[in-house]
């Protein structure tokens, strides 16, 4: 079938199989590097991408899906000012995650403080609303355990929950700062 989507900022139209799943279409037809898909769907969690701005795995998203979406990899990501806050927030807790989860694991952060700063406006795709009141910009709304199913996507236990909260609070006060200031 033929997709039309926004991969990485291109417009794309891709003729493929309806179920061929998007890591492979990344890997394949884009020519993405920055994709990693081990497991295929079991548990790694390293396949992460953003569609229409939401953390998903890469392998279990089939090219239906892709119909008028746009998709982020961290290859396109890691360009954007936006990575600045997570990278700020990595050094000022002095964790980072392993070349292998860093990605992923940034690209779900990024999927959280997209919701929790409400720029995925009413797109709330299911699986997490990680601000009880939306408008509010209080960090004590968060909804903590939300957080915890979205960083759960990344099946990596070496890095305390614990840690990755305090990484992802730390981030999303210096995206509300940006935010005010307007840049
Ligand atoms: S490749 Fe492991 S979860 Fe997708
Ligand atoms: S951060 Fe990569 S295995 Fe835990």
């Amino acid at each position: 079938m033929k997709i039309e989507c926004t991969i990485d900022g291109k417009a794309l139209s891709l003729s493929v199989n309806s179920n061929k799943p998007l890591s492979l279409i990344l890997i394949e037809d884009v020519g993405n590097r920055s994709i990693i898909s081990h497991c295929k769907g079991k548990a790694c969690g390293n396949c992460i991408v953003l569609l229409n701005d939401e953390a998903v795995l890469s392998c279990l998203i089939p090219a239906f899906r892709l119909r008028d979406a746009t998709v982020k990899t961290f290859e396109s990501y890691q360009k954007t000012r936006l990575y600045r806050d997570i990278q700020r927030a990595y050094k000022a807790t002095g964790n980072t995650p392993c070349p292998n989860c860093y990605a992923s694991k940034t690209l779900i952060i990024e999927s959280i403080l997209q919701e929790a700063t409400n720029n995925r406006g009413n797109k709330t795709l299911g699986r997490a609303n990680v601000s009880r009141h939306i408008s509010n910009e209080d960090e004590s709304a968060l909804d903590k355990q939300a957080i915890v199913g979205e960083l759960s996507l990344n099946t990596c236990q070496c890095m305390d929950m614990a840690e990755m909260l305090q990484i992802v609070e730390i981030a999303l006060t210096y995206r509300r700062r940006k935010r005010v200031r307007g840049n």
